[in-house]
């Protein structure tokens, strides 16, 4: 069952529920294709990570982006579907590498069926990502995917050189997240519009919304990792801090804490992140500088920017619609719970 962005506005919530359901059909289709004569577990495992859940946003992304720019086919669906993909294939082995329990509501898949199959699944739906992006969008557009993909990477190594490290700064913080999470959700922007023969100045456009919304929706899934409540995010709340992650909250409070203060989160990051107690001070602490409230305050203006980047499609009267969609998308990012 798609999960569609439940709090958005109405026409949002219809699009995302009709283009998630297009999407599933050619992820079905298509996995009946590649996985002819495949390991049964592989079929499993595969399902078992596509077909539980997920808000679907990125292959949203696509789509409306394809039709900002003039075109909406059955292969935009099978485009977009590469993108689930990918994103799929980044959460199996982020919840490896972040040692996750919960995933959608479920125990990830490393915890279901063990690391071999997390590794190789994930590896499968990368793979087979690229060979669908290739297949339709070209060098180009291969090229864009790449380089983001490979930009996901970097990121999460300059993430693990972060850890604990409570010296790091905003700058740092950002480009940790424009490159795991920004990129790629700008590349599925971008390759919408190229699967379309956009011009430049509108590929420039989506690329400039995407990095903008992407950056924000990293920030809210932090402070959602805070502030969440589990049973609606569907993963574990609490779990950067137990992994030493480095945080916009954590980092507004640091600036805005005294000598002291500083000494205490230190001395949190440096003792038993897995202690209830430990959390609950630090909980504590970000609350006293308004940590949370300043950090939602930082994805409001990234969606302000997006949102102003669209000006370009401001005077085409027939793809207002979905110009439209994409800016209560960009609004939905600060709303959500999911
Ligand atoms: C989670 O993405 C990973 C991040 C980049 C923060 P989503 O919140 O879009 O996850 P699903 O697809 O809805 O499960
Ligand atoms: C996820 O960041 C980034 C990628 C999937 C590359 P997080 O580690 O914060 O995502 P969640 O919270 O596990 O979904
Ligand atoms: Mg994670
Ligand atoms: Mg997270």
């Amino acid at each position: 069952m798609p999960v569609s962005p439940v709090d958005s506005p109405t026409d949002l919530r219809a699009t995302a529920a009709a283009v998630a359901a297009r999407v599933e059909t050619a992820m079905h289709a298509d996995l009946d294709l590649a996985l002819a004569g495949c390991d049964p577990l592989l079929t499993e495992v595969l399902h078992y990570a596509l077909f539980n859940g997920g808000k679907r946003i990125r292959p949203l992304l696509t789509v409306l982006s394809a039709r900002c720019c003039g075109r909406d086919d059955d292969r935009l669906y099978l485009l977009a579907a590469a993108f689930e993909y990918l994103h799929v294939a980044t959460l199996i082995h982020d919840d490896v590498i972040d040692r996750a329990p919960r995933r959608r509501g479920l125990d990830t898949v490393a915890t279901r069926f063990g690391l071999a199959a997390a590794i190789l699944a994930g590896d499968w739906l990368h793979a087979r990502s690229m060979h669908l992006i290739g297949r339709l969008t070209g060098a180009e557009g291969l090229e864009v995917f790449c380089r983001a993909t490979s930009s996901m990477v970097n990121g999460e190594f300059e993430q693990l050189r972060l850890v604990g490290d409570l010296e790091a700064g905003e700058e740092e913080y950002f480009k940790v997240i424009r490159q795991k999470t920004g990129n790629l959700i700008g590349s599925a922007c971008v390759l919408g519009a190229l699967f379309a023969g956009a011009d430049d100045q509108r590929q420039r456009a989506l690329a400039t919304y995407g990095d903008h919304i992407g950056t924000a929706f990293q920030v809210v899934d932090d402070l959602l990792d805070f502030r969440g409540d589990q049973q609606a995010t569907g993963k574990q709340t609490g779990n950067d801090f137990a992994e030493g992650k480095i945080t916009l909250p954590l980092l507004h409070t640091l600036a805005r804490a005294t000598p002291e203060e500083r000494h205490t989160l230190a001395a949190l990051y440096a003792g038993d992140r897995s202690s209830e107690a430990a959390y609950r001070q630090l909980v504590a602490l970000i609350e006293h500088h308004d940590g949370f409230t300043s950090t939602a305050d930082v994805a409001r203006q990234l969606i302000e920017t997006a949102i102003a980047s669209l000006a370009p499609f401001e005077q085409v009267d027939e793809t207002q619609a979905s110009v439209g969609l994409l800016r209560d998308l960009a609004g939905y990012i600060l709303t959500r719970t999911r």
